[in-house]
This record gives C-alpha cells, structure tokens and sequence, in this order.
C-alpha cells in the first residue's frame, strides 16, 4: 500500500507529475525546419562559452560599498558536512541569526503570539507560513546601502498539519472552520517588512515602520493590467469587470526590478480550488492547469470564489506574476497578465543591450518550458514611467536544441498558429493559456524549471531543472531517465544581449553522488567527497557575480542524496567551475529559499521553509510522521509545545567581510 503523504508532501509531490497536452507537430515541426535553416551558432557557440569572461558593470557598483566584480573569485569558507539532524548548520566562520518566523509581528499591531489562539486577525498583523524568494529594496530608495532595506518575503503555502494543535491524524475536512481557513489564507501571500544592522551587526525587524504590510489572498484587492484585464475569461461575480482581483497565493520565487518594485510569481495555483467545472469554455484550459488540484485546500468550502461549480473562471485570474511597490504601502499591487499564465517560478531581471527590461521565468512541473519576457520599452530613470513597462513587451518561450544552440519564440497572437484555427481570438487567450501557446510552438519540455537567475556580472542565465522522476525520453538538455537529481543549463545570449532571440546552452552541472556511475552525476573533475548537491531550486548572484545554489528534494531527500537540503557556492568561471561548496545545511524536512544579498555583499539572507515537514519518515531516529504534537524537530525556538516555525536568517561573516569569504 502507497505510503501516506502529508498535505504538504503530496502538494511538492504534484510538481512531479505532469499535466496532459496536446501539441501541434506541424507547427513544431515548421520551427525545426525555420531553424535548420538559420545558422543559429553563427559568430558565437559553445567555445564562446568557454571563453575568458569580461564581467559587465553591475548596476549597484555605481556604489562605493559595492565589492569588486569578480565572478572567479575563490570562495573562502570552512565547508559544511553533509547530514542531516534537527538544527541548521553554518559554515564556522560565519553567524546565521534567527531575523523573523512565522508568527512574528509585522505590524505594530500585532499582539504576542499564542499558539494555542490563533486567529485570522491576527495572522495578518504576523509574518506569514513557509517563507520563500526574498528581495531587498534598500533604504534610501535609490542607495545601494546594505545596513537598512525592506525585506519582500513570499509565503508559499501552508502546512496546516503543523501550524494547529488539533489538526486531527485521519480526515481534516471537519476540522476545517471558516476561522482556520481565513488564518491559513492570512499566513499565505507576502510581506513587505523593514529590517536593519544595528552597531552590534545583528538584524532586526523594525517594528513600527511604516512600509510594513502584508499581502494575502483574504484582504489585499489587486489590480490587472496587460492583455487579459477586461477580458471575458477573467470576469466573475465578484468581479464583473475582470480588473480586480482579492489576493496572491502559492508565491515562489520572485524578483525585484530596477526600479525596486517586487515581483511575486503564482505557482501551483491548482491546489486552491475545488468543485467541478461550471464552464466547457474553460475544461481544456482548466486541464492544462492541473484545476482543480488532486487534493486541494478546503478555502472553496467557505470562500465560493474557490468552487469551480460556482466561478468556473476564477482559476484564470491567477497563474500570473503580480507588481508591488514595498515603497508605497498604499498601493495596489497589479497582476501583469503581458507576462503570461503558468506555474511561474520566479522572475528575475536582466537588462537588454538597448535598455529594454528582459525577465526570465520558469513554469515549473515536469515537462513544462522557459519562458522569458521582454518590455516594449526601455528602462527609465523616472521611476513613474517605468510602473507600466510591464504592460507592452514580449513573451517568448524557449527551445532547446541538440548541438548547444536555443531559440526564444515569440508567444505573440497572429503568428505561427496562434489564432482562431487554434482557439487564440487575442494575445488576451494567448497570455492566459500560455501554456497551449507554448506546445503549439514547439517548446522544448524541460525537467521542472524552477528558478532562472541571469548573472550581470557573466552575461550568462543560469536555468535551476530541480529533478524529473517521470522522464522517460532524454534528450540533451533533459539527459536522464527518471531523474531524481536534476541539472543546471548555462545559457549565454546571442552578443550577449539578453534581448536576443537566440542563446547557446551547456550544461553546467549534472547533480547528484559522483560516487556512483549509475547516476550519471557530471562535475568538475577536481571535486572533492562532499563537494556536490541535488535538486537545484532557488539561486542568487551575490554582487561579485559568485552563483549560489539553494536545493529542495521534497520528501525524496534520502534517495536522491541521503542528506539535508543546503545553500551552495557553485564556482561558473575558471578552473574549479562545477565544484560545490555547502554553507548552509536545512534542519530535517526543510528546503531552502530565496537566498538574497545586501548590495555590499555582507548580508545574505536565507528562507529555511517547512521545517520538520517533508521526508521525515526517512530520518533516522523519528521514522514516523511529523505532526503538530510530534515534530520531527522543534526548529528554531525548540520549546516545548511550539512546532517548528519556518523563519528566515541573516548569515554575515564572522570577520565582517563578504559572506563566502
Ligand atoms: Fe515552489 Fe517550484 O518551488
Ligand atoms: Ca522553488
Ligand atoms: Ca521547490
């Protein structure tokens, strides 16, 4: 008998499994043979990948805090030992501090936080469940300083079965209360909280600014904007004018652009709806989705909005990336449909040879694509004029081909079969079923893109495909059957202009135990015992253009590594490209997010997300499932009666100098 799975497990589970589609070969078949026609490597290819790197200005070393760009650099730290036990792990010379955890106060509001009562007020004056991507927008606005920002933190999902003492070991449903319901709503969406260096080097929140808030899907109204506001398919009966919608849920990683907006991604956006669908319009689009998910939260119960029988077109005013300003706490956060609908992943930015704003986001489940965006516009230094550059651009969706080269394909209505003889009347139903666009083109299907994080400092992009259990068929960029540890693709765009149509790829890494042939594991040759990872998830350049590797194996962790999930340095450039470096290792059932640096590179804050939840039947010494009464671990307070709390760290060098040395 399958073993049974926690709600968050089954909910990471899901990602593994993909969803049916139908693809158009005539139409792929067209781009093979436009691209065979093409020399797509002409002038650059994969010797332009390996040759010598001129590192680019960044942006924030117009700052006299800002260190050298040196994406070669040598990482200086003392490694962590792989494991796996009930506590984090730093590498020694360095401090990780407990900066904020679910249930700490964000507003000044908030009153102390009591397990035993709990309630949805007062969740949303708190920081929210399973923190995810972080930014940092610094303070002043404009300044590169790395001692005071605002921390824009996402709350990906719940786990209900370790947030409430009662949860009930057998069926949840009559459990489930219109009050437990709207706390598990107010700890989703995000927070927008200030945080500063005090003269001791220690972060801490600042309690009563008044930038800090909270975005949830039960009280914060968002506007649409782009090809799809208005349009029939997004109205409903709340919402006849299909403009405005109440909240974001299921963010992942994320973004945060030039001008210090912040940008939250919708991912698995199936899982919040239940009923049948009301709408035949809406049944394939609805399957590609993966709506209603296999085992949804119960919110449709008590918020009809999330009962398909009942608004069969709510589903498709989620999916999208939304655009907040943490500088205003008055403003309305705006979903920017021009960047499609899919399970986005993260939007991280690059810019264009021309100043235009490309951004580049993962639809991670199994067999799905990249995707990247680029704005009509160019960037402004009129921080106004650019609050609608992500209405008008271009959204491109990429191929991989087998010699090294790639193409980013336009998803625009009119062209290569999207329109009336394949149901797309306007960019309108391109932009929501993007996904269906995107087969028609023939998109190469990927092995789970989560994040994408282009590096400035390298030109290159840096694609995170955590895993693939499913896989059957390999091809070059997907190279493993039942891939449980995943693979990071190194894409360097043509001129390296990041608004180019075509890149070339290689493979930066394929994870795993170099130990055993079978896996297929591939590193640097060099690489030491202990000097690798798997299932790649979230990344992040730190300002010298070092790449960080954040991993997530889910409940899989004891077969695709045997140890705790962690934060790595992973050399790109010179010599040692390919070698690992652990300095962060998760307690047991936690993944780790949104790694993010101060602009100064002496700060890195880490998310440590659903702590005690995931795999933990495999820890030895526990073998049983986690619960609110029995945790696996009682990370970070470890006191008696309070569950394991997902929190986020500040990690800062013992020395004061940049983290990793
Ligand atoms: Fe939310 Fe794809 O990790
Ligand atoms: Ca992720
Ligand atoms: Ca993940």
């Amino acid at each position: 008998m399958a073993e049974q799975k926690s709600f968050g497990e089954e909910l990471e589970a899901a990602d593994d499994v993909p969803v049916p589609r139908e693809t158009s070969p005539s139409l792929a078949a067209l781009w093979q043979r436009r691209l065979a026609r093409r020399d797509v490597l002409r002038g650059f290819g994969k010797a332009a990948l390996l040759a010598s790197v001129s590192p680019a200005i960044l942006s924030l070393a117009a700052c006299d805090e800002a260190p050298e760009v040196r994406p070669d650099a040598i990482f200086g730290f003392e490694e962590v030992q792989g494991g796996i036990d009930e506590t984090h792990h730093v590498a020694a010379d360095h401090n990780a501090d407990i900066l904020i955890r679910w249930g700490d106060p964000v507003l000044a509001d908030a009153p102390p936080f009591d397990i035993a009562n709990q309630n949805a007020a007062s969740q949303l004056a708190r920081f929210g469940y399973n923190n995810d991507f972080i930014g940092f927008v610094p303070l002043p606005y404009g300044s590169a300083a790395s001692t005071r920002g605002l921390l824009c933190v996402h709350h990906e999902y719940t786990n209900d079965d370790l947030m409430y003492p009662d949860y009930p070991a057998g069926d949840p449903r009559a459990f489930y209360t219109r009050e437990i319901v709207e706390i598990s709503m107010a700890a989703h969406g995000g927070t927008i909280v200030e945080v500063a260096r005090g003269e001791d080097g220690r972060w801490q929140t600042v309690p009563d600014s008044a930038y800090n808030r909270r975005l949830t899907p039960l009280s914060t109204a968002m506007g649409i904007s782009g090809p799809a506001a208005g349009h029939e398919r997004l109205k409903t009966n709340e919402d006849p004018s299909g403009t405005m919608v109440m909240g974001t849920f299921n963010n992942c990683a994320g973004g945060i652009t030039p001008w210090g907006t912040w940008l939250m991604s919708e991912e698995n956006i199936n899982f919040y709806f239940i009923g049948e669908n009301a709408d035949e319009r809406e049944a394939a689009n609805h399957t590609r989705m993966g709506v209603p998910g296999s085992r949804s939260y119960p919110w449709g119960y008590f918020h009809k909005r999330f009962d398909l029988s009942r608004e069969p077109r709510e589903p498709n005013r989620y999916g999208w990336v939304v655009e907040v300003d943490p500088l205003d706490p008055n403003s309305t956060p705006v979903k920017r449909t021009a960047l499609g609908r899919f399970k986005h992943e993260g939007c991280e930015n690059a810019r264009t040879a021309d100043g235009r704003l490309a951004i580049y986001m993962g639809d991670d489940q199994a067999f799905e694509y990249l995707y990247k965006f680029v704005t009509a516009g160019t960037v402004s230094g009129d921080r106004a004029a650019n609050m609608s550059l992500l209405d008008e651009g271009t959204l491109y969706v990429a191929r991989f081909e087998e010699d090294g080269s790639g193409t980013w394909m336009p998803l625009v209505h009119g062209e290569n079969g999207l329109d009336e003889t394949n149901g797309f009347a306007s960019q309108a139903d391109v932009a929501i079923e993007a996904r269906r666009a995107a087969d028609i083109l023939g998109a190469t299907p990927l092995d789970r893109p989560e994040d994408v994080q282009p590096n400035e400092a390298t030109g290159r992009v840096y694609v995170a495909l955590t895993n693939s259990k499913e896989r059957e068929k390999t091809d070059a960029v997907n190279p493993r059957a039942g891939n449980l540890w995943g693979q990071i693709v190194e894409l360097a765009p043509e001129g390296g202009d990041h608004g180019a149509a075509a890149f070339a790829w290689t493979m930066l890494v394929k994870c795993g135990d170099p130990r055993f042939p079978a896996i297929g594991a591939e590193w640097n040759p060099d690489l030491g015992s202990d000097q690798w990872f798997v299932c790649p998830d979230n990344m992040a350049a730190d300002p010298s253009g070092r790449l960080w590797v954040a991993t997530d194996q889910g409940s899989g962790w004891n077969a695709a590594s045997g140890a705790a999930d962690g934060l790595y340095a992973l050399a790109t450039t010179g010599d040692k490209r390919g070698i690992a470096r652990r300095i962060f290792r998760a307690p047991v059932g936690a993944e780790v997010c949104g790694p993010c640096f101060t602009p100064d590179g002496t700060t890195l804050f880490l998310a440590v997300q659903h702590p005690g939840a995931d795999g933990t039947k495999d820890f030895k010494g526990f073998e049983r499932s986690s619960t609110f009464a029995d945790p696996a671990t009682r990370w970070p307070d470890f006191a008696p009666g309070m569950p394991p709390r997902p929190s986020i760290l500040a990690i800062t060098a013992k020395n004061g100098g940049p983290v990793g040395g």
